[in-house]
């Protein structure tokens, strides 16, 4: 059987430790563009020179010619500007739409039966310009944010918890973006709901903090997180490359589910080799409806604002 093959767009650094993670998951021989001449052919080497040491026995290629994504069974988009201080994910619309068109025109000519995992920012948009600029199937495009926000939430349980990391479960829906909905009411530590188990003002510390994760890494470094988002990436390419049937929160293309309509937004999906098999809806209380409508309001305005810009393009 013919090796699978794994296009990742974008060689900075959330696409450096992509493929470092996917190298590490040996799913497939992978191949990595950019636009500038010589920095993916130089992680490339990289990668492929730590082989002996890891045992990793899977090829990778960089390069600047999108040609060589030809046939990908998976591509994960990561090329895009990422946010500085004090920006909002929304304030790259403009940037990135000028780089998903093009990226998107070369995914539908050289990879048409490709599963895309977005990456980039403004996540839920770009979602919805990929599928858009491809026209490929809707269970075919999906975005990377809910597992990174997920795990965050995880994370900051654990923390405050004094727990093992291993045994809190947590669920985000919503928009990549500080309005987000961390589910507490879907969350547990040991299958101990999180309502239970924790105090409230820690518990309202946590949800506030996983909303505000991905700005709090930007205050410290000047730019955004690249370990836990390519790490959250290649997870989802291995649950499409060897049909692991995961139940993950993912941006997918929503037609009515929680009666929204026309825009992507994290819901809990099943994920397996057809992409995203299936979407979950959960019971929500009038409480989190409201905070995932507010999320969505906020996702609805900026596909607005892309759709206007890719009919000027
Ligand atoms: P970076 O600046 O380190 O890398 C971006 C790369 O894209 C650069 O190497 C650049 O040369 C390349 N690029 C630009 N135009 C291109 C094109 N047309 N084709 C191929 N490559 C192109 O940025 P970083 O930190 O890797 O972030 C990438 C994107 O991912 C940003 O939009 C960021 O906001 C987003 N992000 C999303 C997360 C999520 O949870 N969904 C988490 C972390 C980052
Ligand atoms: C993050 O959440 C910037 O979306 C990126 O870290």
């Amino acid at each position: 059987m013919a090796r699978k093959k794994i296009a990742v767009i974008g060689a900075g650094r959330v696409g450096e430790h992509t493929v470092h993670s996917l190298a590490m998951k040996q799913l497939g021989d992978i191949v990595m563009v950019d636009i500038v001449e010589g920095k993916p052919q130089g992680i490339a080497l990289d990668i492929m020179e730590e082989r002996p040491l890891s045992g990793w026995d899977v090829n990778i290629l960089g390069t600047n010619d999108y040609a060589d994504i030809a046939g990908a069974d998976v591509i994960v988009m990561t090329a895009g500007f990422p946010r500085k201080p004090g920006m909002s994910r929304d304030d790259l619309i403009e940037a990135n739409m000028k780089i998903i068109k093009p990226a998107a025109e070369n995914f539908k000519k050289y990879a048409p039966n490709a599963i895309v995992v977005v990456v980039t920012n403004p996540l839920d948009v770009i979602c919805w310009a990929a599928l858009e600029v491809t026209g490929f199937a809707k269970n075919k495009v999906m975005g990377m944010a809910g597992v990174l926000d997920t795990n965050r939430f995880r994370t900051f349980v654990a923390m405050e918890m004094g727990v093992s990391v291993k045994d809190v479960q947590a669920y985000v829906l919503g928009g990549h973006g500080d309005d987000m909905v961390p589910l507490v009411r879907y969350s547990n530590i040991g299958g101990i709901p999180l309502e239970e188990i924790m105090p409230k003002d820690k518990l309202d510390f946590v949800v506030q903090r996983t909303r505000k994760a991905g700005g709090e890494i930007v205050k410290h470094l000047g730019y955004s997180a690249y370990f836990s988002p390519g790490h959250s990436a290649a997870e989802m390419v291995q649950a499409i490359l060897l049909d692991e049937k995961r139940v993950l929160p993912a941006a997918a293309y929503l037609q009515g589910e929680y009666g929204l309509e026309g825009i992507f937004l994290g819901v809990p999906i099943l994920l397996g080799s057809n992409g995203i098999e299936k979407i979950f809806e959960l019971n929500l209380t009038d409480a989190e409806k409201a905070a995932l409508n507010k999320s969505a309001a906020g996702v609805k305005e900026v596909t607005g604002i892309a759709k206007n810009i890719l009919a000027k393009m």
